[in-house]
């Protein structure tokens, strides 16, 4: 990334104001103490945690069983409950307060105190109930970001059914694969929301991916949120609130052994097929319970706002079960940041009394883009901490951030972790951390991460450059990939044998502080405004359509997604030429959009008669990245089979 040098030259560091780390939960001595304590027994100080943390139906006797590592079980023979742990533990001392303040994409607003959360979910989990759906079984969520898919994921883990959320912005292909993966009973989605002001049509997605597959799904349960008309298939179609009409505002909590799985959510990898990460009930509930606290510093006062999805990990841990277990109050917003103008997120944050606002980079880019004018109109002085998530921040993006949002006063959390990872693994803590623009700086308590050469040895000396390993099990780590635990261990522990080393897949500099700056992925995942696309994945996409013969996918640097897809393509027949190539791009983009979803979209298709290959076959990607990038080839192209064909890729000819 053109960022790199910027990122190792930058020294420039800000320690915590002494007001901040006055008033934190944790300060430099008590980070200190949990991490020593953290050091001196790994195993026995998440325990402790746990225990005092979670409240449990049974206690655990076992903190983790590792007998048959790398498939971890962490607090074996307990039993908890992940929305009692949400909910009904708060209603003694807070039923009153606000759990989820809400406003909708056209600025309709509303409140859930969390005694109406938890009569909605008990309502709701109670339907499920009625429909047949037991522990175990799969939910598929393919919902609007309302509190309702809150409610749908807190009901399912309210019954210890699994839940697996499709974001929104996936298509009915995608959709249908999950569901299939998944064997999903039923799916829960809403006619449809806007975004934007635009309509989007979820219904009708559940209907085409139904219609073409999806034999396990038994029932859907439909939120009505826009009322226009959509197919309804009765019986098997139910609307959400005739299913809830005469259900109790009482279910008891299902309480599930520690390790039953509390919900799948797919994501990419470097091969074709999307991989359902599977995660924990116990073991999760920890990560972003504590985390929560850690390093979003959440105090009764605050108002939480994580911009995230639910449809992605962030949104999981962030919007719905780290918070809500700590018993804070958050707020949910539906739609784009920038509509009706580029002020609204501002303006939520305002009117709502945002404190702890956390986004993605690529969001704050496009803010920073559009003028600090926008930020400046509105009374942002609630704020008290800053959050960034998603990919690496650029040194000026996170400098706009710190002055125009923090008014150089608040602290910055850059956290780095992973759909697989549960939780926050690397960040700041506010009140203890000096932070350096574009640096998560370092590991949390309890979480052990190293730096290791291609042999995976770890490279000596603090400053080190390398792959990203984590090097003892955490709590919120993935159980296995759903359905298929060899590829699991394949993926994860499979990079370097008898070593017991997670590979994350990025790689890495430490600096001589040992601060960590994460520099990109190592295999072939894209990270595209935040978003993990697979490589392979959209060049299956591309393949399936019929005039195309042969695909190469690869990331190319992007002012403000961070990375934009970049399509390299063969076709059926003759190289198309002026219009003709014209259409085709324009074809190409919606059929990918329609196989995967708006968001793994092409920005650049170029059109080739062949691929740079080596005389082995392998398509030589680093060369296609230095294409895209629009960089001078100084590689050796004599090892390829067709070396005349460079020009040609690069637009030359
Ligand atoms: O490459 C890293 C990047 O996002 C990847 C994980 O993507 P996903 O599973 O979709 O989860 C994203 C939200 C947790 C990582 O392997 N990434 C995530 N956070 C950061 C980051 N890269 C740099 N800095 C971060 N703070």
């Amino acid at each position: 990334m053109s960022d790199i040098q910027s990122v190792l030259t930058e020294a420039r560091l800000f320690p915590p104001s002494a007001a901040f780390a006055a008033a934190a939960r944790l300060n430099k001595e008590k980070l200190a103490a949990l991490c020593a304590e953290a050091e001196k027994d790994p195993v026995e100080f998440w325990a402790e945690l746990a225990r005092k943390n979670i409240a449990w139906q049974t206690p655990f006797t076992k903190a983790l069983d590792d007998s048959k590592a790398p498939n971890y079980r962490w607090f074996v023979g307990g039993k908890t409950n992940a929305s009692a742990n949400c909910l009904d533990r708060h209603l003694a001392t807070k039923a009153d307060k606000i759990a989820i303040r809400f406003e909708g994409d056209k600025g309709d607003t509303k409140n859930w105190t969390y005694r109406q959360l938890h009569a909605d979910v008990s309502k709701l989990a109670n339907g499920l109930k009625s429909l047949g759906v037991t522990k175990g079984d799969r939910v598929v969520l393919y919902m609007p970001h309302t509190p309702e898919a809150v409610i749908a994921m807190q009901a399912c883990a309210r019954i210890g059914a699994i839940h697996s959320i499709v974001f929104g912005g996936f298509s009915s292909g995608s959709l249908r694969d999950r569901i299939e993966d998944a064997g999903a009973k039923v799916v829960i989605t809403a006619d449809g929301n806007t975004r934007g002001g635009n309509l989007i049509e979820l219904k009708k997605a559940v209907n085409e991916a139904l219609s073409s597959g999806c034999k396990t799904i038994e029932k859907v349960i439909v939120l009505k949120r826009t009322g226009h008309d959509v197919g309804f298939d009765a019986p098997r179609d139910v609307w959400w609130h005739d299913l809830v009409a005469q259900q109790s505002a009482s279910c008891d909590p299902e309480w599930v052994e520690a390790d039953h799985p509390l919900f799948l959510l797919y994501t990419s990898g470097s091969t074709g097929k999307p991989k359902g990460i599977q995660h924990s009930t116990g073991g999760y509930m920890v990560g972003a319970h504590m985390t929560s606290q850690w390093v979003f510093d959440l105090k009764e006062s605050d108002v939480f706002w994580c911009t995230a999805d639910v449809g992605w990990i962030t949104g999981h841990s962030y919007v719905c079960y780290g918070p809500l277990s700590n018993g804070a109050t958050i707020l949910m917003y539906e739609g784009v940041p920038t509509f009706p103008d580029a002020g609204r997120f501002w303006k939520i944050a305002q009117d709502h009394g945002v404190t702890i606002f956390y986004t993605a980079p690529t969001a704050i880019r496009a803010l920073m883009k559009l003028g600090e004018e926008w930020p400046n109109k509105y009374d942002l002085s609630k704020l008290r901490l800053l959050g960034s998530v998603g990919e690496p921040i650029n040194p000026e993006a996170w400098m706009w951030y710190h002055r125009v949002i923090g008014k150089e006063k608040l602290p910055i959390v850059d956290t780095w972790w992973q759909t697989e990872t549960g939780a926050i693994m690397m960040s700041p803590i506010p009140g203890a951390t000096a932070t350096k623009p574009g640096s998560c700086t370092q590991p949390l308590p309890g979480i052990f991460a190293d730096v290791v050469d291609e042999a995976g040895e770890p490279v000596k000396g603090l400053e080190a450059g390398g792959y990203l390993v984590i090097t003892k099990p955490w709590p919120s780590m993935l159980s296995t990939i759903w359905g298929d635990n060899e590829r699991y261990v394949k993926t994860y522990y499979g990079q370097f044998p008898g070593k017991n080393l997670y590979v994350a897949g990025d790689s890495t500099h430490r600096d001589k502080d040992g601060y960590y700056w994460i520099m990109g992925r190592i295999d072939d995942v894209l990270n595209v405004s935040g978003h993990r696309l697979g490589t392979m994945e959209i060049e299956s996409a591309l393949v399936s359509h019929t005039r195309v013969a042969e695909a190469a996918v690869v990331g190319r640097p992007h002012e403000v997604k961070g990375e934009s897809v970049f399509a390299f393509v063969t076709c059926k027949g003759a190289r198309p030429h002026g219009d003709e190539a014209a259409k085709l791009i324009k074809e190409l983009r919606e059929h990918v959009g329609k196989e995967i979803g708006a968001l793994a979209k092409p920005d650049d298709i170029r059109f080739a008669d062949n691929l740079p290959k080596t005389r082995s076959g392998k398509i030589m990607r680093r060369l296609l990245r230095s294409i895209a990038k629009g960089e001078e080839i100084t590689q050796d192209i004599s090892t390829l089979e067709n070396p005349g064909i460079v020009a040609q890729l690069a637009g030359k000819e």
